[in-house]
């Protein structure tokens, strides 16, 4: 096992009804609060009333903020960073999904930087600071909730990059389970794919990390569990809890001690989102399966073959390759089950510029820390996956 540092700042109170603390626990931080919200969602499902009143309950001026797309553009961060710095405001409040929460950790770090935004998405300059960060999730996904991680769009230069800072971590998020029973079928699975592909990067690893791997197999054995669950009933509380709790621990830190993210699926897709504005999980699930069928060898058969039977329960025997394969088979079946593509043209992508893409996923020679792919490699997994 390599050595490691872990520190996890982020405070969590999970659960039924935790939300009412929302007012006492910003007001920690300060009197006037940005409250950044998405499109519609949190007003029709009563949320934003209820943190209005909370807030307002402690006497905390809200400075509001809604309308962030999913894949959070730059515009947002420069306009919200502009709020923050004309009301003084003392404490940013995200209240939905991973593209909300990320938006404010840009804005609260961009309201304490005089230049561009961008500078920090484009690796120019090193943040200084950002005004506290605090989340109320309502989709259950990212781990945004728990990371210092944001992820933004620049459609104007077709770059979507992730950055985060020492300063990016959510002082504290509130995560209720039944704040996700409105999420849609199709948002539920994404929310499931991209959890478990957090997982896969860290679980796809050439590290000795035994306890690790069994850590990273319970949290995708449970998602997979709960899945159909809550896209059956979107209202089930123990299935919501559990892709709730679960999708936190899959980019929070925990799953991926002692470990190296491994990279392809997150780099290719972001790069599928700035060019084509797709959901970041559509664009996993059609890239995933094909990535694995692709890496899988002599050398990686061992590590195929313990996913095909510690996760996805395939019968274990002498032929690893074959087992291995019936794996990722079911990687492909399960997701068709959940609704989501498989193939680019599921996506309506049709003729993509494989090239310009692939330029843009690979800055230096090869991408992927687990299997080193070279620039033909990431474009026969995409010609793969037209
Ligand atoms: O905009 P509203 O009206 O809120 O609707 C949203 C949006 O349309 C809706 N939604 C959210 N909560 C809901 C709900 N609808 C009904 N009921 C609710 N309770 O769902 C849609 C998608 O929301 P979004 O926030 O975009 O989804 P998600 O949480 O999947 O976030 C995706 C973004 O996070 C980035 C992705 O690249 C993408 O930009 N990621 C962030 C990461 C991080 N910070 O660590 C890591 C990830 O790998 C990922 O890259
Ligand atoms: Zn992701």
């Amino acid at each position: 096992m390599k050595n490691f540092y872990f520190h996890n700042p982020t405070k969590v109170f999970f659960g039924k009804g935790e939300v009412e603390k929302v007012g006492k626990l910003v007001k920690e931080y300060g009197n006037t609060v940005l409250l950044v919200y998405g499109k519609s969602s949190i007003k029709k499902m009563g949320l934003y009333d209820k943190v209005v009143n909370l807030l307002e309950k402690e006497d905390i001026k809200i400075i509001d903020f809604g309308g962030i797309d999913p894949n959070p553009r730059i515009e947002s961060i420069r306009e919200g960073a502009e709020l923050c710095k004309k009301h003084k405001v003392d404490v940013v409040l995200a209240v939905g999904g991973g593209s909300t929460i990320d938006a404010s950790k840009g804005i609260a770090s961009a309201a304490l930087y005089d230049g561009d935004p961008w500078d920090f998405y484009s690796y120019k300059v090193e943040s200084v600071g950002a005004l506290p960060i605090a989340s109320i999730l309502t989709l259950a996904a990212t781990g945004s909730e728990m990371n210092a991680g944001s992820v933004v769009t620049n459609f104007e230069t077709k770059e979507k990059n992730g950055w985060g800072s020492p300063y990016t971590n959510p002082k504290f998020s509130i995560l209720d389970p039944v704040n996700t029973f409105t999420v849609s079928k199709h948002q539920t699975g994404c929310g499931v794919v991209d959890a478990l592909t957090h997982v896969y990067e860290f679980y796809f690893s050439n590290e000795d990390a035994y306890l690790n791997d069994r850590v990273c197999e319970g949290i995708m054995k449970t998602i997979i569990h709960y899945g159909p669950i809550a896209l059956k009933n979107p209202e089930d509380y123990e299935a919501r809890a559990n892709l709730m709790f679960g999708s936190t621990l899959a980019l929070n830190g925990v799953s991926g001690f002692a470990k190296d993210f491994e990279g392809f699926n997150h780099i290719t897709e972001h790069v599928l989102s700035a060019f084509y504005d797709i959901a970041h999980a559509d664009g996993l699930s059609v890239l995933a399966p094909h990535w694995m069928e692709y890496i899988l060898s002599d050398k990686t058969v061992n590590k195929f073959y313990e996913f095909a039977v510690n996760v996805w329960g395939v019968h274990p025997g002498k032929d690893k390759m074959a087992i291995a394969k019936e794996g990722i088979k079911r990687v492909s079946e399960y997701y068709k089950s959940l609704d989501m593509p498989l193939y680019l043209k599921d996506l309506n992508i049709i003729n993509p510029p494989l090239d310009e893409i692939v330029d843009k996923t690979l800055h230096r020679e090869t991408i992927g820390r687990y299997v080193a792919l070279t620039k033909e490699d990431v474009k026969k997994i995409l010609t793969n996956a037209l």
